[in-house]
């Protein structure tokens, strides 16, 4: 079932830890690395200032920082699994983040337009992403929401609806089978800057659902049944850890 979920901004305070790293607010960043539009590759994150491949660095910041790490895990635990699924679970090892520019156009996906505006609009579940079935999605924005640079969800009527939630709430809902993502273009005066993760049920875990079909992630070609796995992308997480 969609559903919000609330979190407390201070305790976990992801907004704070990519401000760190960017070292400027983050609704802020165009200002210091730039507007340009890009089509997502996995590292075209603001170009103008060089400081390499920014989505790389972050991630290998987030698997090194110890304060991070330490929140991360005490967020899934007592937000994801004490508010959503109160049992064993998995979650995706590293939350993924997209940032618009202020002004800039950004496309992550294919398009669909709605009521006129381009949305990077897909399912997980289809190609090239082929995301198991069995994910719960999750997204939280960092910056200031509102309708015009909302994420758009299918509903089950076929509908789409934009999920216009604050800075400490998390947007629950089924990416897998259901078309969502961002507005192309970003026509607010400040970066959006959001993030995204996977979950699921420890007990819908089957490696036999698992194929050779080849997946894109950040650019790269995988098998899918060698990067959905507790290796690479899962973490699990039983009760009281
Ligand atoms: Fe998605």
């Amino acid at each position: 079932m969609e559903k919000v979920l609330s979190y407390n901004t201070e305790k976990y305070n992801f907004k704070k830890y990519f401000e760190n790293f960017f070292e400027c607010d983050l609704e802020y960043i165009h200002e210091m690395y730039g507007s340009k539009d890009f089509e997502w590759d996995g590292h075209e994150v603001p170009q103008d200032k060089d400081i390499g491949n920014v989505v790389e660095l972050i991630f290998e910041d987030m698997r090194n920082n110890i304060e991070f790490q330490s929140m991360w895990k005490s967020f899934i635990k007592d937000i994801v699994q004490d508010q959503y699924f109160k049992e064993p679970m998995l979650h995706q090892r590293l939350p993924s983040f997209k940032i618009i520019p202020a002004g800039a156009s950004c496309k992550y996906s294919d398009i669909c337009i709605q009521n006129g505006i381009e949305y990077s609009a897909h399912r997980d579940g289809d190609h090239p992403y082929h995301h198991p079935s069995w994910e719960v999605n999750f997204w939280m924005p960092l910056t200031k929401i509102e309708k015009s640079n909302a994420m758009i969800v299918e509903g089950d009527d076929g509908m789409f609806y934009p999920k216009v939630i604050n800075h400490g709430e998390v947007q629950v809902f089924f990416g897998n089978n259901k078309l969502h993502g961002p507005p192309v273009k970003n026509n607010l005066d400040i970066t959006r800057f959001t993030i995204d993760f996977r979950c699921l049920y420890a007990s819908q875990y089957d490696t036999n659902k698992l194929t050779d079909v080849k997946i894109k992630s950040r650019g790269k070609w995988w098998p899918q049944k060698e990067y959905f796995t507790k290796d690479v992308y899962y973490v699990e997480l039983r009760n009281n850890i």
